[in-house]
């Protein structure tokens, strides 16, 4: 049976992930797809650097171009990070017929329109599940399971890294720094984690739950951020004395075809679902006219659960190709966005 040749950009944690679960779940993907799934070439930017996990050797390159051009290779999955340059790969890529898997956020909340515009001209797939809330499939979940009502709010803890750092600082009294090292080790952390700590990674994240969830054109600076590097172990104490928990939380919220979209360190009352979100796992608490409040909780970030999206994301391409259709996210927003803040 001819496999599915697969080039995986980037072999950190999320693309460690990947290896496994296509390796250690080749007969269930075989069955969900009628294809073996095959690695065919990895990226990585130091060839000799040591791994915890066996790859062949003759695999890996540290030349884009030798997987982006490899006439052989189906589908990129995308799990190295960066914007600029990783964004000319993803272009080119689809420029060449291949289906994109990816879990760049940064990637997806700048230049999100214009890569899926490409896929659309040129047929082929942009999926990005794993990109907002690791595990939690909250992008399918916006796109599909929501798609017959009309949102008016999303909040969210969409970032694993800030809420284990509180979640330390609330239940163990844990320092902030130390607390930081500890998600970097993890592998939960961004590679620069300013991104984290300063809420842009959240706000990255917003923007595409708002753009998909409100059929909107919101922009990354449309997202009002403030992060969690100012808090201090005595503010997350006091606010527990008057019972709530500080979150980082994002809000948004489409009142009147007005929107609204911040990140912001937010006292969340102790009976709030929300607040009882703790550690890496993430949650995004999505209401909406006929349906009422919902709320989807699970690990957001981490090596095995953002694999997990990424996987799935795989399976839903390679089922596309089989069935010569493509997409399941919107390709464009339809609606003209009106910000709050253009009224002030
Ligand atoms: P990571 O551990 O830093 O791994 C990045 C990988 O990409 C490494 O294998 C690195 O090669 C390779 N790489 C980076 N820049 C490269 C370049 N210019 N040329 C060639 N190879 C390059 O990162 P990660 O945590 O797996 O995250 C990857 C992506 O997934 C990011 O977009 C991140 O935001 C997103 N994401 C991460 C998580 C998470 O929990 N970590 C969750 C959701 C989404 P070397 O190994 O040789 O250094
Ligand atoms: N750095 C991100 C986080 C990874 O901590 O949530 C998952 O997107």
């Amino acid at each position: 049976m001819k496999p599915i040749k697969v080039g995986l950009l980037g072999l950190g944690t999320v693309g460690t992930g990947v290896v496994r679960i296509v390796e250690g779940h080749q007969e269930d993907l075989l069955r969900q797809t009628g294809s073996p799934i095959e690695i065919a070439k990895i990226l990585v930017q130091d060839k000799a650097k040591s791994r915890n996990i066996s790859v062949d050797p003759d695999k890996l390159t540290e030349n884009a171009w030798d997987v982006i051009n490899d006439s052989e290779i189906d589908v990129i999955v995308e799990v190295m990070g960066g914007v600029e340059t990783t964004k000319e790969h993803i272009l080119t890529a689809l420029n060449n017929g291949k289906h994109i898997v990816t879990a760049n956020k940064d990637l997806m909340a700048l230049y999100g329109a214009e890569i899926l515009e490409r896929a659309a001209e040129k047929g082929c797939d942009v999926f990005y599940e794993a990109s907002v809330a690791g595990g939690i499939p909250i992008i399918r979940t916006l796109v599909e399971g929501f798609s017959s009502d009309r949102i008016t709010k999303i909040m969210g803890i969409v970032n694993g890294t800030t809420n284990y750092i509180l979640t330390k600082m609330s239940q163990e009294g844990a320092a902030y720094a130390d607390v930081l090292k500890e998600a970097q080790e993890l592998g939960y952390a961004e590679a620069d984690p300013t991104s984290d700590v300063e809420g842009l990674d959240a706000a990255r994240k917003m923007t595409i739950l708002s753009t998909l969830g409100f059929h909107a054109n919101i922009a990354l600076n449309d997202v009002e951020v403030k992060g969690i590097s100012q808090v201090s172990k005595e503010d997350i104490q006091y606010g527990k004395k008057l019972g709530y928990e500080v979150k980082l939380l994002g809000i948004a919220e489409s009142h009147d075809g007005h929107i609204s979209v911040s990140v912001q360190p937010t006292m969340v009352k102790s009976s709030h679902p929300l607040a009882a979100v703790n550690g890496v796992f993430n949650a995004v608490y999505v209401t909406g006219e006929a349906v009422g409040e919902t709320m989807f909780y699970g690990p957001g970030a981490g090596e095995l659960p953002t694999a997990t999206s990424v996987v799935a994301d795989l399976v839903a391409v390679i089922r596309n190709l089989k069935l010569g259709v493509n997409g399941r996210t919107v390709l464009t927003p339809y609606k003209e966005k009106k910000l709050k803040t253009d009224e002030q």
